[in-house]
């Protein structure tokens, strides 16, 4: 008795006579290869899309940058001379900065009665305060009219990116214009340090922040305090992380596959 190996074969092929193409044949095999495309691109786009992951955590992530935040204050004054308009620093570290003007510039606004005040300065990552007033004029106004709109007030680098809808500029487009002349204004921020990591590793340091706002018109027994526009701050512990991801190739080769086999 001879022994043959082909008894093993479990994928016995049927003699090519024996074989017919049908119509139902065909239509199966033609849905078959579609849907095996379908499944083949859908895995590829989603190998190819980045997904971007985002988690928290308590730390201070930019300690290079001295303890120091950037900031970026654009903001118009239509009712106020750019001669009275001015900005203060104030924090708890003792930094009392009155009239500050470097990386500043005063446009004049409506023939000259208003102001827009644009702006880089740096704020240390303790809490303080700056404020937008008549305080560094040399003679004070008998009524400092502190209507406003912010164009923007930003922190950090700019972080351009898709779908990370944050609040990187929550103040852009704050509209006080139909406020009372005479009030003061209080923005209280809480600053979230924010970074972000592309796919090839590069860190960005930003803020978020979150504001609150209220106001009053203020008096002490002597009269009437000379208002402001006051963005108080704090800084968060909790530093939020959005890193890029890719899926990796191996994944995307076995899901490819196993779509396939299926
Ligand atoms: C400040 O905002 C005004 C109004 O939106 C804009 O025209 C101006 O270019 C801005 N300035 C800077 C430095 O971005």
């Amino acid at each position: 008795m001879t022994f043959d190996v082909r008894r093993f074969d479990i994928y016995r092929k049927v003699p090519k006579d024996l074989t017919q193409p049908t119509y139902t044949g065909a239509f199966i095999s033609v849905c078959c290869c579609v849907f095996m495309l379908f499944l083949f691109l859908s895995e590829l786009t989603g190998f190819i899309a980045t997904e971007i992951v985002n988690e928290l955590y308590v730390d201070d992530p930019d300690k290079d940058s001295g303890g120091k935040i950037d900031v970026s204050l654009n903001i118009s004054l239509p009712n106020l001379h750019c001669d009275l308009v001015g900005l203060d620093i104030q924090d708890e570290m003792g930094r009392h900065e009155v009239g500050h003007i470097d990386n500043s510039m005063k446009v004049p606004l409506n023939n000259g009665h208003g102001c827009r005040f644009e702006g880089e300065f740096s704020i240390n990552k303790v809490p303080g305060n700056f404020h937008v007033s008549t305080h560094s004029a040399t003679a004070q106004p008998q009524s400092p009219d502190m209507t406003h709109i912010i164009h923007k007030l930003a922190f950090g680098e700019k972080l351009q990116v898709q779908h990370v809808q944050g609040a990187f500029n929550a103040l852009g487009g704050a509209n006080r214009l139909q406020s009372n002349a005479l009030a003061s204004h209080d923005y209280i921020l809480k600053i979230v340090p924010t970074v972000y990591e592309d796919l090839g590793g590069k860190q960005r340091f930003s803020y978020q922040y979150t504001v609150a706002n209220k106001e009053y018109v203020a008096y002490s027994h002597t009269g009437r305090i000379i208002p402001a526009i006051w963005f108080r701050y704090d800084l968060s512990p909790i530093t939020v992380r959005y890193t890029e991801r890719r899926q990796p190739f191996y994944r995307f080769i076995t899901t490819v596959s196993l779509s396939l086999c299926l």
